[in-house]
């Protein structure tokens, strides 16, 4: 499964891997990690159709555990193109799987939060992965951060950002 939506997106928002039901239905962010991104979506006035959604492992690893450095090389070229070919204007880590393969750096999420970092040419925002806020009950707290992220994005989008 190599990912969905608009193939002139301007948000490109890169997820770990594929779970149960994005392997069966063979889209992205299909369960509930990916109605809570469709929520977050709309928020930022965007329709799914709109946006490329896609993830840097293109199958699901057995029993959903994190990818391996050598799933992870293995998948990266693919992904590397899909991004030359939609060229967004920004592109949207979710979670520290997709942190670490768009910034190169092995930070912790959190510390990689709040800034923009390039891959290429290309803004990257970092934010928390929509099953890490399933799986803490969705905090006020947690969402006020991500919502921050997302303005960031937004930001970026309409070139209120430029890179020094
Ligand atoms: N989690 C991901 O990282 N990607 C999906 O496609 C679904 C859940």
């Amino acid at each position: 499964m190599l990912g969905e939506g608009n193939p002139l997106a301007e948000i490109f928002f890169v997820g770990e891997a594929p779970g149960a039901q994005e392997d069966a239905t063979g889209r992205p962010f299909v369960g509930r990690a990916g109605e809570l991104l469709s929520r977050i979506i709309k928020a930022m006035g965007y329709s799914r159709d709109e946006v490329y959604i896609g993830n840097v492992l293109k199958c699901r690893p057995p029993g959903n555990r994190t990818p391996t450095e050598e799933e992870q090389r293995a998948c990266f070229p693919y992904l590397k193109r899909q991004i030359e070919v939609i060229k967004p204007k920004v592109l949207v880590a979710l979670g520290r799987v997709a942190a670490v393969n768009l910034t190169g750096q092995r930070a912790t999420l959190s510390s990689m939060r709040g800034r923009v970092h390039y891959f290429g040419e290309i803004p990257v925002v970092v934010t928390y992965h929509p099953s890490f806020l399933l799986q803490r009950g969705e905090p006020k707290e947690l969402k006020k951060l991500v919502w921050e992220d997302m303005k960031l994005v937004l930001r970026v989008v309409h070139g209120e950002i430029q890179k020094i």
